[in-house]
């Protein structure tokens, strides 16, 4: 392994994965070799790739011996000081992460289900072994949103963290938006175009968006990475009427992933919000992610930037490297910036807000009948549970014989909405259950 002060050897890394971000890296350390050389002092030598397709060409010549089908021979290996996971998925990927932290090596993932579901293990055993556990790639592809949580915002307070986190559901929105095909037609394109996996549902259902947010929201505030409360709700009901008569009202529809302190309670919820179309985050479209942070210092801060795809998201994994590799070459402790940016003992289980206790502005859309007293009918309904009505539309546009009925609230309890809409359902001159979208104001209070 190469020692402290030995700046004359280079940092020895060993990749595990050689999919699309793990060749993305590997062609990054061969051709911006030089370049990393020039920042860092110190060639970073990709000593091993692993992989067990050894057929597919990525393009690349290895120097014979580097390709190797067996990722633990890689881990087990005592000249590699640094590990970088690309394999991706939980079991392997994690009994190999804490084979290199057992052999104290240290480790670079972008795995963020992994961190979601088990990254406090992982924080506490790569702190058992005093090595270091990188992640920028996790998270937003090449937006360097942990260092700024964790280094740049050091100061702040964050109050609220509000992201476009997943660029499959972005790209399928803006195509609705942009288009007027229904959700069906935009992810088949999203598949066409290789924006979107055969199996989509981790991302369209909100799940891959939820993993990243649980790790944002650990940074942020300070809590243990919870992701098994985090309110999650995908775009596959969102329509393009919807959208349309979102835009008549000056919102656009993005599936946010939205974080809130609230003091004794975290707010943490990913659902397909109404924003307004002069919020930074309605005119962040196709692939693109985005996040905006809150700090008490700073104001509102914006990134924005690619969130997946083999160089963007290698440039985040480089960066975590090189970190690691100037913390080998100058001695530094591998805790001189805690890894989920709070010292250890300071990390506390913060509860996260139930979804029903949530308060927000409402969107509904009621396939009524178009006879008199309907409408009265449901705003009865609505007025039982304290649900005040802001604006009150009928579409003019006839489906089935039914009208779309079109309503904003003002502030309004999830819980409320819930119970309302449920005794709504069961009135005979409604069809089909309501839809129901959040609306993120500007000045949204809570
Ligand atoms: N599947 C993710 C997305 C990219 O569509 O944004 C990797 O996090």
């Amino acid at each position: 392994m190469a020692k402290v002060g030995d700046d004359m050897k280079n940092i020895k890394v060993g990749l595990l994965g050689c999919g699309t971000v793990g060749t993305g890296v590997a062609k990054m350390l061969l051709v911006n070799g030089e370049l990393i050389q020039k920042r860092l002092g110190t060639g970073l030598e990709l000593k091993y790739v692993a992989d067990t397709d050894t057929r597919t060409d990525r393009g690349i010549d290895f120097a014979d011996g580097v390709f190797v089908d067996d990722a633990f021979k890689v881990v087990a290996d005592p000249e590699v000081d640094i590990i970088i996971e690309m394999i991706g998925g939980e079991s392997v990927a994690k009994a190999l992460i804490l084979q290199a932290f057992e052999n104290g090596k240290h480790v670079v993932t972008a795995n963020k289900a992994l961190l979601a579901k088990h990254g406090n293990e992982l924080v506490r055993a790569a702190a058992g072994k005093k090595v270091d556990l990188a992640y920028e790639a996790s998270v937003g592809g090449c937006m360097p949103i942990i260092k700024t949580l964790r280094e740049a915002l050091i100061g702040n307070n964050i109050a609220k963290i509000t992201g476009i986190l997943n660029g499959t559901c972005n790209y399928i929105l803006t195509k609705i938006t942009n288009e007027g095909i229904s959700f069906e037609e935009a992810l088949a394109d999203a598949q066409t175009g290789g924006y979107a996996e055969a199996d989509p549902g981790l991302d369209v259902d909100g799940l891959d968006a939820a993993h990243k947010l649980a790790i944002l929201g650990a940074l942020a505030y300070g809590m243990r990475i919870n992701f098994d409360d985090i309110y999650i709700e995908g775009i596959s009901k969102i329509t393009p009427l919807d959208i349309q008569f979102a835009g008549q009202f000056g919102y656009r529809i993005k599936l946010l992933a939205i974080s809130k302190n609230t003091g004794e309670k975290v707010e943490a919820r990913v659902h397909p919000t109404m924003i307004p179309v002069d919020n930074i985050l309605s005119n962040v479209d196709g692939t693109l992610n985005a996040v905006s942070i809150t700090g008490d210092a700073v104001g509102e801060i914006f990134l924005s930037g690619h969130g997946a795809g083999m160089m963007p998201t290698a440039s985040a994994v480089i960066s975590d490297t090189v970190d690691i590799a100037r913390n080998l070459l100058s001695g530094s402790r591998t805790d001189r910036i805690p890894t989920m940016g709070y010292q250890a003992a300071k990390v506390r289980k913060i509860p996260v807000m139930s979804i029903d206790e949530l308060v927000t502005h409402y969107y509904f859309r009621f396939e009524a009948l178009d006879e008199p007293g309907v409408l009265s009918k449901i705003s009865g309904i609505l007025g039982d549970f304290q649900i005040s009505l802001k604006t009150v539309h009928q579409m003019g546009r006839r489906t089935n014989g039914s009208v779309p009925v079109v309503m904003l609230t003002h502030y309004a309890r999830e819980a409320d909405v819930k119970n309302a809409l449920a005794e709504i359902n069961g009135l005979n001159v409604v069809e089909n259950d309501p839809v129901v979208i959040r609306i993120e104001d500007k000045n949204n209070k809570y």
